[in-house]
């Protein structure tokens, strides 16, 4: 297993920007999560790390290894494409044993390790299928099994999960993490799903037009994002602007835009964010954190009218006009009685559950 460092990597397609001033030092066994929207230049980050793609500036480190421009298959990575590139005329067992062929494997060995990552990712007895009678998911595992025969220092998968449907893709999200714990290997995945990059990763690195926005545990990107763009990739989110109004110990008091007054914490601020009176913030509170107000909380409650009413069972969600804001918010259903459109409704915002994100 090995770490990986991105030195202020750089990569230009001519005049296109591909990715910019990427900086990271992921650790040894760690998953690591490029997320963002298309053509954010995610697969370009990857492939700089496989090295299909050499950085026009910068460097990369496996530990204490430069691997910059050393080729593919010096570098022992096991990549899974977007496409997954499985050879179609092949069977299961050739696409599996192809990365040990090239590397001259002998053939005792190499059968007896394509059928231990087999039963690892579960194929057993799939050997002799061609590729075109397998289901998605089954190809999926089998891209999965090729990049890890070889033993690879570092596991690239690039949005391998893209092509699944939504069961199958929490079981092999699932399995996926297994195999990851499992072999302790350093894992680097990229995606656009904001829940798959929640639930999978230790840490997230979130990008925009080539350009690294955050990077933190899933923890901190959704609870302290930096920007509105990171407070609305990831997850739902109300972004309320306002104004500094003033200070009382602890706590900021801020005036949203339609004049009401609420209260936050100093402490839940990016470091992006100005808190200095007469400054505009934005304020990001996510929709879990908006309760019904029972009446008695004294400050941050604002009242408005129901818009929309949801109810999906296990919650009930509102979008409510309060002013001149729309505020969304969704608690788990406790039995209680469902407001419908036009309906007033008394909503808490809890100050701690405001974040400043500059
Ligand atoms: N070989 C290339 N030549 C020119 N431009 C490229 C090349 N590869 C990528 N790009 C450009 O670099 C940017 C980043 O592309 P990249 O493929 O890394 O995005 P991505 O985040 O993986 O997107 P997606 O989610 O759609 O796969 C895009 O603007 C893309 O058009
Ligand atoms: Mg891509």
């Amino acid at each position: 297993m090995s770490s990986v460092t991105l030195d202020h990597v750089y990569k230009r397609f001519g005049q296109a920007k591909g990715v910019e001033d990427v900086h990271i030092h992921i650790e040894s066994g760690e998953f690591f999560t490029f997320l963002g929207p298309s053509g954010c230049g995610k697969t370009t980050t990857l492939r700089m790390i496989a090295g299909f793609y050499y950085p026009t500036e910068g460097h990369i480190r496996f530990g204490s290894q430069e691997v910059t421009s050393l080729p593919p298959h010096k570098r022992n990575t096991g990549m899974v494409f977007q496409n997954y590139a499985l050879f179609p005329h092949m069977t299961v067992f050739e696409n599996i044993a192809f990365g040990l062929q090239v590397r001259k494997v002998n053939k005792t060995d190499a059968k007896e390790r394509v059928e231990r990552i087999m039963k690892l990712v579960r194929l057993e007895g799939y050997g002799e299928r061609r590729i075109d009678q397998l289901s998605g998911g089954q190809q999926q595992r089998v891209a999965l099994a090729r990049a890890l025969v070889i033993e690879p220092q570092i596991l690239l998968l690039d949005e391998p999960l893209s092509n699944l449907d939504a069961k199958l893709r929490e079981e092999t999200r699932f399995e996926i993490k297994r195999l990851q714990l499992e072999l302790g290997i350093t894992t680097i995945y990229v995606t656009h799903d904001q829940a798959e990059a929640m639930s999978m990763s230790d840490r997230i690195m979130v990008m925009q037009s080539g350009e690294v926005q955050q990077i933190g545990t899933p923890h901190e990107i959704y609870h302290r994002p930096v920007n509105r763009f990171v407070a609305s990739f990831i997850g739902e989110t109300n972004l309320w602007e306002g104004t500094v109004a003033g200070f009382d110990g602890d706590e900021v008091l801020v005036r949203t835009a339609s004049g009401q007054m609420l209260s936050g914490l100093k402490g839940n601020a990016s470091p992006r964010a100005q808190l200095s009176v007469g400054e505009k913030v934005t304020m990001s509170i996510r929709p879990e954190s908006v309760l019904e107000s029972t009446g008695n909380e004294g400050q941050n409650v604002v009242t408005g009218s129901v818009v929309m009413s949801e109810f999906t069972g296990a919650c009930v969600n509102y979008v409510t006009e309060v002013g001149t804001e729309s505020l969304r918010s969704m608690s788990i259903n406790l039995g209680r009685p469902i407001k419908q459109r036009g309906d007033a409704i008394g909503l808490h915002i809890p100050k701690e559950s405001i974040y400043f994100a500059g």
